[in-house]
């Protein structure tokens, strides 16, 4: 048997193999076209540019409702302003519970607090994603939403939380901030709850650096959504006033897309699906050569054809089996890592979210302190999600882009073998 490098063997790659960027690391003349093509119209601002037909934010939302199959869309300035706007939309707040799950970016808790309600964490299953079983343990007759998260570009399992919801008659607000572009048993994500939302963020895998968009068929939601997302709503008369319903009785706040953003993710968006269709050919090339290794399962994935393939998670049997493998393959220069690691303060597991942790303590604004709130909640604790903790602390992720090669794919697996014939056995 090879001698592992970690014991002072010949790495398996002479250069670390690590995935990166996936818009970003495209950018070229198409996004550089496209913002001076902004700068130069003067118009920075979407409603000035629309009055013209030049406006990329009006370009980008109409793309989506057709690409979504869905009647309205609102682009914003990032993926937690769509989850706010959207939790406004769907009249989410004080009183009520909003459920999410344990494992997510911290903005998913903090934008349903922004909302005024109180988040109810649940535990996630071996997709990583929340357990659908535990979000129906969770509800109470507080509970007015729940807020399935996509993440790493794998599909939560849409058909049991979807089920579950319609039985408890919650809402579902999708958050599809990670997995943009992907689809589940054949409806693209964020077309399955009552509305969905994206980020362009930069670790997204189209950016602008920051932005967001909400999706939704409902016109009530897109109405009181949109004067969350900007105060002034009222005032502009553009494609939006269509909808109708406008009733103002939100004051809003703004979270308007800067022309110059939306400009860069109008040329993004035609990388998003060969993005998508590398990443995906990269991860069955893997999991295929990698079948049958010891000591592993990879994550359950509820529709691996439809998931954006931007990550490989594999479990192992415990924590200290998943650093050791971590660990052993690092020094291959196969990069990965674990994903729950003590020391570690990773914003995308609950036990790190610091408004709840603390309690928000000297904080008059923590919405389970507020008087309509009837519910149990009091606060958070660290360990109050002991499944999730185990399952992420034995979760090992590897990240994959586009420019991954099919030899780069065929190291990883050799590494994946190398060490877990030699430490997982
Ligand atoms: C799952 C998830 N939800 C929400 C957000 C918030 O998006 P943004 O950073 O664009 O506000 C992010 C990413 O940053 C995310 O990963």
């Amino acid at each position: 048997m090879a001698i592992l490098a970690i014991d002072g063997g010949v790495p398996l790659r002479p250069e670390p193999l690590h995935g990166g960027f996936h818009g970003s690391a495209e950018i070229d003349d198409a996004e550089i076209e496209q913002v001076l093509e902004v700068l130069k119209s003067k118009l920075l601002f979407r409603h000035l540019a629309e009055e013209q037909g030049t406006s990329r934010t009006a370009w980008l939302e109409n793309w989506y409702c057709e690409r979504l199959g869905r009647k309205h869309a609102l682009a914003v300035n990032g993926g937690t302003s769509a989850l706010i706007a959207a939790l406004f939309g769907v009249d989410v707040g004080p009183g009520d519970e909003v459920i999410l799950p344990a494992y997510t970016y911290v903005a998913t808790a903090a934008a349903i607090i922004a909302a005024g309600a109180v988040p109810v964490i649940a535990e996630i299953d071996t997709s990583l994603n929340m357990d659908p079983a535990d979000l129906e343990r969770k509800i109470t007759p507080h509970t007015r939403a729940v807020v399935p998260v996509h993440m790493r570009g794998v599909p939560a399992r849409m058909d049991e939380i979807m089920s579950v919801a319609r039985a408890h008659n919650l809402i579902v607000v999708e958050d599809v901030a990670q997995s943009n572009g992907a689809s589940y048993r054949g409806s693209p994500l964020g077309t399955i709850g009552n509305v969905g939302c994206f980020s362009f963020q930069q670790y997204k895998i189209i950016t602008s650096g920051e932005g967001g968009l909400v999706i939704t068929d409902d016109d009530r939601i897109y109405d009181r959504a949109r004067m969350q997302a900007d105060c002034a709503a009222r005032f502009w008369e553009d494609s939006h006033a269509q909808a109708g319903a406008y009733d103002f009785v939100l004051s809003g706040e703004n979270y308007r897309l800067c022309e110059l953003s939306a400009a860069v993710v109008w040329a993004q968006r035609q990388r998003l699906d060969p993005i998508i269709a590398r990443c995906r050919a990269v991860k069955r090339r893997v999991l295929a050569a990698i079948a049958g290794a010891p000591g592993i399962t990879p994550q359950d994935v509820p529709d691996p054809d439809g998931e954006c393939g931007i990550t490989l998670t594999l479990l192992c049997d415990d924590a200290p089996a998943a650093r050791r493998f971590a660990r052993a393959l690092r020094a291959e220069n196969i990069m990965c890592g674990t994903v729950h690691d003590q020391g570690i303060p990773d914003r995308h597991i609950y036990s790190h979210w610091p408004f709840m942790m603390s309690d928000l303590t000297p904080e008059r604004r923590a919405p389970w302190r507020h008087p309509l709130y009837r519910g149990a909640v009091r606060g958070y604790t660290p360990d109050q999600c002991p499944e999730s903790l185990a399952v992420l602390g034995r979760a090992v992720m590897f990240y994959f882009d586009q420019f991954f090669s099919d030899d780069d794919a065929n190291s990883l697996a050799e590494g994946v073998w190398k060490v877990s014939k030699a430490l997982l056995a």
